[in-house]
C-alpha cells in the first residue's frame, strides 16, 4: 500500500486524480493543449493504479485506469454558418479612430460636412456564438469557428436561462443573433471557488471559464455554469426589420435578447468621451471588456461598406491599453518558424499580467533587439493584450546592474546547424537548411494540418512532432498514406500509450474526411512563405485550379513573362510575394511532394463565393478615370463581392475597362487591344 489511507480518504484521493487526469485527457486530446507534463501524467496514473489496486472497488468503467485510448477527439458536430462569421478590424488610439472615419468618409465619398453616426458599445471578452431561430423557435447555436464553419452547440446553449427559446411573433421567420457567451465575474469567483473545493485545476479567466463551459460535450456540466450572452449582430435574416443598428438593438431587446449599454456618437470628440468614460467605468463591470466597437448606425452605409477580407469595413474594435507588468530577462532563444525564420524569444522570470502567467515574450528580430537596447538580466515591461503573444516593451535602464549580457545573433540555425543567413532589406535572419532543417519540417506539418488549411482533428503540435520524431510522417504527403502503412504495421497506432482502437479509427476518420479539400485552402496549407489565408483565396481566384496555378509560376520564373506580368497583377501580389512563390515552385522538394498529395486528394476547382452567378463573376475589370456615382474603392469592392477580378492594369485578358470622366491611357490600351469599355453608367446596368 502506497498511503496509510482509510477507504475514505481513498475516494476522495482517487476523485482529484481522476479529475486531474480527465482535465489533461480533454486539454489534450479535445483541445490540442496540454496542461501537465507527460511525466505529470504517468505519475498521475500510477498512483491512481496503485490506489485501485488496494481498494478495486474504487475502480468503475469511467476511470481513467480503465480507458484503452484516448478520449474521442470528435467533440461536436460541425455546422456551416449562413452568413460567415467575422472578426474586428482594431484600433489603438485616437489617431486610428481618426483613420477609420476618413477611410469610411472617402469610401462613401461623403462631404466633410456630413456626419457619420456610430453606435458604440463595448467589445465583450467571452466566445461569439449565432444563434438561429426559425419561425421563432431556436433551433441552432453555433460557434464561430474558422468563421465559415463552427460547432454545434445547441444542446449545451439551450441551458443558458437568459437565451430564449423562443421569439415573439412579429420576430422574421428566420432570424440568426450573433453575439457573446460570457461568464460574470461574480459567476466565475463563485465557480473557481468551487473548483477548488473539489480539487479541481481553476480558471484562468472568465474567458476561458465561459469557453470552457460551453464546449462540454456533457451538457449536465454547462448547465451547472453561469453564463450570461449579449446579441450585438445579425447573420441569416428572412426580412429586413432595422434601418440603423440601433434599431436592431431596440428589437433585439424587445425580443428578450440581453443588450449592453451603448452610445450614439457623430464626432471624434464624443467617441473619445465615451472611450474614456468606459475605461473608468471597466473595474465596475461584472463582465470583462477588452475595448470598445464602433459599428455605422445606417444600414443602407454598412452594404455599401461591405466587407474587407474577414472584417467589416462598417466596424472597428477601439482596444483598450494592454496590461503590463515588470520582469527580467532570463534568457534569449532562438525559435525556429516554419519557412526558417529565426525569431528572438525573451525567457522571463515568470509573471501575471492581466490575470495570465507570462513567462516568455517575443522579441520579434535582432534590429528590434538593438533598437530598445534589450540585455540578458535586465529588467523590462512586458505588455500583453487579448490573445496577442506578450511584447517587450522597453528596458527599465535604472535597474541595471552592469552584469547584464548583449544579445549576439547566431551565425547557425540552432536547430540544425545550418547557415542562419539574413537577406539584405529582410529584417530576419534565417535558416539555410530549408526541409531538412528538422524544426522547419515539423512547423510545415503543423501549419499543413491546422485550422484554416487542411484543420485535420486529432493531429496536434504533439502529435505531429511525435509522429515525425518516429518517421511516420515525415511530409504533408505521409498523412495520407498514415491509414494503409498502419495496416501492416508491427506497431500500429492502437498499440501506443494512451491509444486505442477508438482514438485510431478517429484519426484515420479524421484524415480521410480531408481528402477533398478547397483549392485556397490547400494553397495556404503549403507554408508559402507570404501566402496567408487572403493571398490563398485570391490565387485560387485567378487560377481556379493547382494545375494553372503551378504551371503559372513556374512560367513566371522569366520576369519577362506574360504570367509574370499576371501574377503581379493580382492584388496583393508584388515582386516580393511573386519572388517567394517562384522559389517554392522552383524547389524539387516541393514539386515532389506536391505531386504526391494530387495522388491522394481532390482539390476542388475554387468557386467564387456566392455571387458566383453575377453576370460578371470570373471577369476581369478595369476602372480608369473619376467615377462619380461611387468611389472608385467602392466600385472595386463592389465588382470584387459580385465574383470579378479587379486589375490595376489593362491586358488582351481584360474583359471590361470601366471609364470614368478623364480617362486616359487605360482607355487608349483597351481601346488598341479591342477590350470591351464600359461607362459608369453601363457598367451599374450590367451589375444591376
Ligand atoms: S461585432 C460583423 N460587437 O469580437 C460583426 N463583436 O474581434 C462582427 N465581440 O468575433 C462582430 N463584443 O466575438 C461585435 N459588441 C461587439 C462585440 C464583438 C465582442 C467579439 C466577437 C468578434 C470579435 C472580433
Amino acid at each position: 500500500m502506497l498511503f496509510d489511507m482509510n477507504l475514505e480518504d481513498a475516494k476522495a484521493r482517487h476523485k482529484l486524480l481522476s479529475d486531474k487526469m480527465y482535465a489533461a485527457d480533454t486539454a489534450y486530446y479535445q483541445h490540442d493543449k496540454p496542461i501537465i507534463s507527460d511525466a505529470k501524467y504517468d505519475a498521475l496514473r500510477v498512483e491512481l493504479e496503485t490506489i485501485e489496486a488496494d481498494y478495486p472497488e474504487l475502480t468503475h468503467e469511467n476511470s481513467p485506469t480503465q480507458k484503452i485510448g484516448a478520449a474521442p477527439s470528435t467533440g461536436f458536430s460541425k455546422v456551416k454558418h449562413a452568413v460567415a462569421m467575422l472578426s474586428l478590424s482594431n484600433v489603438f488610439d485616437e489617431g486610428e479612430v481618426q483613420g477609420f472615419l476618413d477611410k469610411i468618409r472617402r469610401f462613401l465619398g461623403l462631404d466633410e460636412s456630413e456626419l457619420i453616426e456610430l453606435v458604440a458599445e463595448p467589445k465583450i471578452d467571452g466566445l461569439s456564438c449565432s444563434l438561429r431561430y426559425e419561425h421563432g423557435k431556436l433551433v441552432m447555436a453555433a460557434t464561430r469557428g474558422d468563421g465559415g464553419q463552427g460547432e454545434d452547440i445547441t444542446e449545451n446553449v439551450r441551458t443558458i436561462s437568459c437565451i430564449p427559446q423562443s421569439l415573439p411573433n412579429d420576430a422574421p421567420d428566420i432570424l440568426e443573433i450573433r453575439g457573446e457567451i460570457y461568464m460574470s465575474h461574480n459567476a466565475f469567483k463563485a465557480l473557481n471557488e468551487r473548483q477548488l473545493s473539489e480539487g479541481k485545476e481553476p480558471f484562468a479567466n472568465p474567458r476561458n471559464a465561459a469557453a470552457g463551459s460551453v464546449r462540454q460535450l456533457d451538457v449536465n456540466v454547462t448547465k451547472s455554469r453561469e453564463l450570461g450572452f449579449f446579441g450585438y449582430a445579425l447573420g441569416e435574416v428572412s426580412e429586413k426589420f432595422a434601418n440603423t443598428q440601433e434599431d436592431i438593438r431596440v428589437k433585439l431587446a424587445q425580443w428578450g435578447i440581453p443588450e449592453t449599454p451603448y452610445k450614439l456618437c457623430d464626432s471624434l470628440d464624443n467617441i473619445m468621451i465615451n472611450y474614456d468614460a468606459v475605461l473608468q467605468s471597466r473595474p465596475d463591470l461584472d463582465y470583462d471588456i477588452d475595448g470598445i466597437v464602433y459599428k455605422i448606425n445606417r444600414l443602407d452605409w454598412q452594404e455599401r461598406l461591405g466587407f474587407i477580407a474577414r472584417s467589416p469595413r462598417w466596424a472597428t474594435a477601439h482596444k483598450f491599453p494592454a496590461e503590463q507588468a515588470v520582469t527580467r530577462i532570463n534568457a534569449i532563444d532562438i525559435q525556429v518558424g516554419r519557412t526558417g525564420a529565426l525569431t528572438p524569444v525573451a525567457r522571463l522570470e515568470a509573471i501575471t499580467v492581466g490575470g495570465v502567467v507570462v513567462s516568455n515574450a517575443t522579441l520579434h528580430n535582432e534590429d528590434e533587439i538593438a533598437r530598445k537596447d534589450i540585455r540578458i538580466g535586465d529588467y523590462v515591461v512586458v505588455q500583453r493584450a487579448g490573445d496577442v503573444i506578450p511584447q517587450v516593451v522597453k528596458v527599465i535602464e535604472e535597474k541595471r546592474t552592469g552584469a547584464e549580457q548583449e544579445f549576439k545573433p547566431l551565425s547557425l540555425c540552432p536547430e540544425c546547424g545550418a547557415h542562419a543567413e539574413r537577406m539584405e532589406g529582410d529584417a530576419i535572419r534565417r535558416c539555410s537548411g530549408g526541409m531538412t532543417c528538422p524544426k522547419q519540417a515539423v512547423e510545415r506539418l503543423k501549419h499543413f494540418v491546422s485550422r484554416l488549411a487542411f484543420d485535420i482533428d486529432g493531429l496536434g503540435d504533439k502529435i505531429i512532432q511525435a509522429f515525425w520524431e518516429e518517421g511516420l510522417i515525415k511530409n504533408p504527403a505521409d498523412i495520407f498514406t498514415l491509414e494503409d502503412r498502419n495496416k501492416d504495421s508491427l506497431t500500429p497506432l492502437r498499440a501506443r500509450a494512451g491509444w486505442g482502437d477508438l482514438s485510431e479509427k478517429n484519426l484515420f476518420k479524421s484524415i480521410n474526411d480531408k481528402r477533398s479539400i478547397e483549392l485556397n485552402r490547400f494553397i495556404y496549407a503549403l507554408g508559402i512563405r507570404q501566402i496567408g489565408e487572403v493571398t490563398a483565396k485570391r490565387l485560387a481566384a485567378s487560377y481556379g485550379t493547382i494545375d494553372a496555378l503551378s504551371d503559372a509560376i513556374i512560367k513566371a520564373q522569366d520576369s519577362e513573362s506574360q504570367s509574370y506580368e499576371d501574377l503581379i497583377a493580382i492584388e496583393d501580389v508584388g515582386g516580393i510575394v511573386a519572388r517567394d512563390l517562384i522559389a517554392f515552385f522552383a524547389e524539387e522538394h516541393n514539386i515532389t511532394v506536391l505531386n504526391a498529395l494530387k495522388g491522394h486528394l481532390d482539390i476542388l476547382h475554387y468557386k467564387a463565393p456566392k455571387s458566383s452567378n453575377s453576370p460578371v463573376s470570373g471577369k476581369i475589370v478595369v476602372f480608369t478615370g473619376t467615377l462619380t456615382q461611387m468611389t472608385r474603392a467602392e466600385g472595386k469592392a463592389k465588382a470584387e463581392s459580385l465574383g470579378a477580378k479587379v486589375s490595376g492594369s489593362v491586358s488582351k485578358k481584360t474583359d471590361y475597362v470601366i471609364a470614368g470622366t478623364d480617362a486616359g491611357s487605360k482607355l487608349k490600351k483597351a481601346q488598341e487591344l479591342g477590350v470591351t469599355v464600359l461607362s459608369e453608367q453601363e457598367w451599374l446596368d450590367l451589375i444591376g
